[in-house]
């Protein structure tokens, strides 16, 4: 068996998949794997319209220890929810089952065998060093690590693109949440001390490295989810076909904002707002990915305020606590280290992305759990983080 070394920051967590897969089946696992979760630093609900987003693979993410059975039954258990087992036969054509999170793997297989790679039956324990629903993409992370695993087993290598797109797929037919390919795209393709510039119309990927050692990245988890993200989430998508089909282009990616301005009494009051916030936040990508390029931290930041405001303004996606976070952030401003703060993925809850001066991160980090918790009375996590590696093959035989 090679046990490829894990890198530090795996160990821990490595060895705590491998416990729990011994304790669920009494025997040892086989195969370890590893896959990211994500942070996206600007370009919010601009995939699904064929636009910019700019976001990066997070060390945080999902382990997958497991052994390959002699039939073909799929056993998986999760650390997080040790309730019970999915259990199912990969014979037959596979559909969505209980438990729900089991969808992601289910409809990971389901692609595989699609593609024509023969997964045997296996055991397997989800561990994750993410918080769930928190809006840093743990469902694209469980996706991709089912992928590689997957792979790994029925001895096939798939083209990366093939296998963000099959994952991405899994979502849609698995788990029903229509969404763009942002974060399974982030998660394959995530490169340590990069962030990913994704061209979401032409799928073209640019690595924009994140430059010097002036900033830190800090993720202020806001520990809630309110329950309108699913139907608000399609809602939106449906929002921006109707405004594209009114401006008379393919989606919204063709539109500028100049176009959609003028086309003001055109458009519903709704669709318009719609409009204007995914072309300024296609343009407000672009030029973070400039300001980035020239480590113009101002300038970085100011444009994560923009998108905050636009996403809350015109898109209707933040919430209370997302604009306590943004606001704490705001009012401590640049003297008091903080260049932008931004809500990051779907909304309605979750976490915001912090631009923070790198010698500052401690009393920054402070203040912002001091005053989201006065704000809302909840007690926020906050982490630091930074662009890290996509997906990794930590143990095979
Ligand atoms: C979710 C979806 C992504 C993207 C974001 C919003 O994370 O999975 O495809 O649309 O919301 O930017």
């Amino acid at each position: 068996m090679t046990e490829i070394p894990a890198a530090p920051a795996h160990s821990e967590h490595a060895r705590a998949a491998l416990a729990a897969f011994r304790a669920q089946t009494g025997v040892d696992a086989t195969h370890l794997v590893f896959a990211p979760g994500r942070v996206n630093l600007i370009g919010e609900h601009t995939d699904y319209n064929g636009g910019f987003v700019l976001p990066m693979a997070i060390e945080p993410g999902i382990y997958l220890a497991a052994r390959p059975r002699a039939d073909r039954v799929v056993r998986i258990w999760s650390t997080q929810f040790p309730e019970a087992p999915a259990e199912f036969a990969i014979d037959v054509a596979l559909e969505p089952g209980e438990p729900s999170w089991s969808n992601y793997v289910r409809g990971v297989i389901a692609g595989l065998q699609a593609a024509d790679a023969r997964v045997p039956g296996f055991d397997a324990v989800v561990h994750a060093t993410l918080p769930g629903g928190g809006g840093l993409s743990s469902s694209a992370a469980l996706e991709v690590a089912a992928a590689t695993l997957g792979e790994l087993l029925a001895g096939v290598t798939l083209d990366p693109e093939r296998k963000a797109l099959l994952c991405q797929h899994a979502e849609h037919a698995f788990a029903h949440t229509p969404c763009g390919i942002m974060d399974q795209f982030a998660v394959v393709f995530g490169k340590r001390g990069h962030l990913l510039l994704i061209d979401c119309q032409s799928r073209e990927r640019t690595l924009v490295p994140m430059r010097g050692d002036d900033v830190a990245l800090l993720v202020v988890n806001t520990m809630v989810r309110h329950a309108l993200s699913d139907g608000g989430y399609k809602s939106r998508r449906d929002d921006c076909h109707e405004a594209a089909r009114l401006l008379g282009v393919r989606e919204l990616r063709d539109a500028t904002p100049e176009v959609v301005q003028a086309a003001q009494t055109l458009l519903p009051e709704r669709l318009f707002r719609r409009a204007r916030h995914v072309t300024t936040e296609n343009r407000r990508t672009l030029a973070a990915v400039d300001a980035l390029r020239s480590g113009d931290w101002l300038k970085l930041g100011a444009l994560m305020h923009a998108s905050h405001a636009s996403l809350r303004d015109d898109y209707d996606v933040s919430c209370a606590e997302l604009d306590a976070v943004v606001d704490a952030a705001g009012d401590l401003g640049p003297e008091r280290g903080v260049y932008g703060c931004r809500m990051t993925g779907g909304g309605f809850g979750g976490c915001c992305v912090v631009l923070v001066r790198a010698t500052q991160v401690a009393e920054v980090k402070e203040a912002l759990r001091t005053r989201y918790h006065a704000a809302t009375g909840i007690e926020p996590v906050v982490f630091a983080t930074q662009p890290a590696d996509g997906p990794a093959v930590l143990l095979q035989p």
